[in-house]
């Protein structure tokens, strides 16, 4: 979450045998879990989804979307720095000894970034016995001038057969944990020979590698909601979040299943720390937030802003650019995988 990491309940795999569908049992599991993860103390839960219609009813609020880049990569020309370290190939099972220490720096720094799910790093970097076509993987990492290995990609090579030099690359996974990774990795992509398109999926909505290539209209990029938060501790979740202004504001929050509603007071310093309590009614002279726990859910990873959600009609506010100031954040969130 925005200042750092949060516990949260991580939801995978949700399938109901096509035999018993539309009868509540998704309803029941998904409500007993719930209630489970909010009565073991953690602040939210999360998941990324197969259709968007499914979870909002449950509280989910989608909170990080993705971005899936198609770049021309012989039209964009790069602008952005040259990074010190180096490029090197280096064996899948080599760079998957490194990722999950790698992962975890980045994580710590990225908002919406979930800690590696068991099973995650075969299926990357195709290390299961029945991976297919792993060959076809390439992984490269980056090191700093220090020797520290700061950075790793894996993608391949789609080849047009009708012109060698018209060929595709699939990003699979970019990690860096530095600005200088960040820029040798992509720098060593854009400019591949026999490359002419470059397909990355499952970036962030402000990637600093728009601001690395002369043409931006070299980049065709469409978003899709990916990350999804579901509150379950109004005070825990928002007190282990960062806000953007010192100010008091008060919230009510509906939840229809009755986990996580409430009326909030929140005060929040100079370091953007809040402090939370839940109050009978709202007091009078503080701007009120009213909204679903779905919406502040979507608010909670700095994904949206109040503002943007009050234009919407999706939440209430009595004065939406002074809370969203309040709840503004710097670094916009990413998920770089699905779970
Ligand atoms: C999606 C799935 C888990 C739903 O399970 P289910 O037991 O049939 O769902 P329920 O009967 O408990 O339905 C709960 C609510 O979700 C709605 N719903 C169920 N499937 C839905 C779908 N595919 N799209 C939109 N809404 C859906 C129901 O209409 C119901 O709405 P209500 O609460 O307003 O009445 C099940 O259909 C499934 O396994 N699908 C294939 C795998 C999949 O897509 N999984 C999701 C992975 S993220």
């Amino acid at each position: 979450a925005p200042g750092g990491p949060v516990q949260a309940s991580a939801v995978s795999s949700v399938t109901v045998a096509p035999t018993h569908r539309r009868r509540g049992i998704l309803r029941s599991v998904m409500a007993g879990e719930l209630r489970t993860a909010a009565s073991l103390g953690l602040p939210v839960a999360a998941l990324t989804v197969s259709e968007s219609t499914i979870y909002g009813r449950f509280g989910f609020g989608a909170a990080a979307a993705a971005a899936n880049w198609e770049i021309r990569t012989r039209r964009a020309g790069w602008i952005g720095p040259e990074a010190p370290g180096r490029v090197d190939f280096v064996s899948r099972d080599q760079a998957r000894e490194v990722a999950e220490a790698l992962h975890e720096r980045v994580r710590v720094t990225s908002p919406g970034e979930i800690a590696l799910p068991g099973g995650h790093l075969n299926r990357f970097f195709g290390t299961s016995p029945d991976a297919e076509k792993a060959e076809r993987l390439r992984t490269i990492q980056y090191r700093s001038p220090a020797g520290e290995v700061d950075g790793l990609a894996v993608y391949r090579v789609v080849e047009n057969p009708d012109d060698f030099s018209e060929s595709t690359l699939e990003l699979s996974w970019l990690l860096a944990a530095t600005d200088d990774a960040y820029a040798g990795l992509w720098r060593f992509l854009l400019e591949m020979d026999l490359i002419a398109l470059l397909r990355a999926s499952e970036l962030g909505l402000d990637e600093p590698l728009w601001w690395m290539i002369a043409d931006q209209r070299a980049a065709k990029i469409t978003v899709t909601d990916h990350q999804y938060v579901r509150i379950l501790d109004v005070p825990a979740a928002l007190t282990s979040r960062r806000f953007g202004a010192a100010d008091t504001i008060a919230l009510e929050v509906d939840d229809s299943l009755g986990i996580a509603g409430g009326t909030f007071i929140a005060t929040t310093d100079a370091e953007g720390r809040a402090t939370v309590e839940a109050v009978d009614a709202p007091p009078a002279g503080v701007p009120l937030l009213r909204l679903g726990v779905r919406e502040l859910s979507s608010l909670f990873l700095g994904g949206v802003s109040v503002s943007t959600l009050a234009r919407a009609g999706r939440v209430e506010a009595d004065d939406p650019t002074r809370i969203a100031r309040v709840f503004q954040t710097v670094e916009s969130p990413r998920l770089s995988f699905w779970y």
